[in-house]
């Protein structure tokens, strides 16, 4: 009896693991109605034993690649969020085989609907049936758009990274892409200090989403306490401009210290609260040293009340 239940309740959880897919994987739907598709062809051509055999081979494929992939994606976040190129290595490869099972099920659909079609294009135009034949070419020509719109798919949404992580990445790039000018904006800023108690200069150069750049320096004040940093400065600058919470690129920082210059407790918390967690944060320092960290590597658990989407 408890075998019987032990077995039933594998199914069950299997039956979940298609469900999770379909629900939350784009191209697993895309398999499920290409997968349709394919069996109503089948059923109207009426293709016989061996072929059926092939096309089901095709779906099975297809679906238990997607289902090994959706499986890849979950594993590797789990034990790395972050892009790396580990994970990334990983992610491209369960996709790739996705991708050979879509390939191979393309071909099986082109070969056993093409040859069966074209048969009866012969066989109509043997008995100049002009309409069937007509019908059987069209009939090629959606399965030939059919299968390029596949592969198309099939390769466009199989890079295993969601739209957020994407954009990390894209904005890692276009922080580090930009760093060199970035500094440089961070050290004209820096020539603006007001830091008459400290003689300590430091300059702040942040991107915002449209590609304008604010500047902050810092500034002092004689009771000392009221004393703003140049993070600060430029991000209470951009938000008083009408830049909204979370539509920052990149900020760079720089200060004459002898490693480049890191960031007060305050204003990683600061940062932490209107810039995005993977926002990459520049450091460098008058020398020309520079380090490449991020908001959420700067400030790790950041307190926070509003919900991290909403950046
Ligand atoms: N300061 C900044 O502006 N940013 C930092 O990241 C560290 C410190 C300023 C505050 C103060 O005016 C001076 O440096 C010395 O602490």
């Amino acid at each position: 009896m408890n075998t019987i239940k032990s077995f039933a309740r594998s199914f069950r959880w299997a039956f979940h693991g298609v469900a999770y897919a379909l629900s939350t994987q784009r191209n697993m739907r895309f398999h499920f109605a290409a997968a349709i598709a394919a069996v109503v062809f089948s059923l109207v051509l009426g293709i016989g034993p061996l072929e059926s055999l092939w096309v089901l081979l095709a779906i099975v494929m297809t679906i238990a690649a997607e289902l090994w992939n959706t499986a890849t994606e979950k594993l590797v976040d789990l034990s790395m969020p972050k892009r790396h190129p580990l994970a990334k290595a990983a992610k491209d490869t369960a996709a790739a085989a996705v991708l050979a099972a879509a390939v191979f099920a393309v071909a099986v659909c082109i070969i056993v609907f093409g040859s069966v079609l074209l048969d009866r294009i012969m066989d109509d135009a043997y008995m100049s049936g002009t309409i069937a034949s007509q019908a059987a070419l069209l009939g090629v020509l959606v399965l030939l758009i059919g299968a390029v719109i596949y592969v198309r798919f099939a390769q466009a949404y199989q890079t295993g990274y969601t739209r957020k992580q994407q954009e990390g990445e894209y904005k890692m790039n276009a922080g580090e892409g930009r760093a060199e000018e970035l500094l440089q904006h961070a050290r004209e800023a820096g020539k603006r200090a007001y830091a008459p108690y400290s003689n300590f200069w430091v300059g702040a150069a942040l991107l915002d989403q449209h590609g304008h750049i604010h500047y902050g320096c810092n500034v002092e004040n004689s009771a000392y306490g009221p004393t703003n940093c140049a993070e600060r400065t430029a991000l209470f600058r951009a938000i008083a401009d009408g830049v909204k919470a979370g539509h920052f690129q990149a900020i760079a920082v720089m200060g004459d210290t002898e490693e480049p210059i890191t960031p007060c407790g305050t204003c990683r918390q600061v940062m932490a609260e209107l810039c995005p967690p993977d926002m990459p944060v520049i450091l460098g320092n008058a020398s020309g040293k520079q380090r490449l960290t991020t908001v959420s590597d700067l400030l790790p658990g950041a307190f926070r009340l509003t919900k991290e989407e909403q950046l």
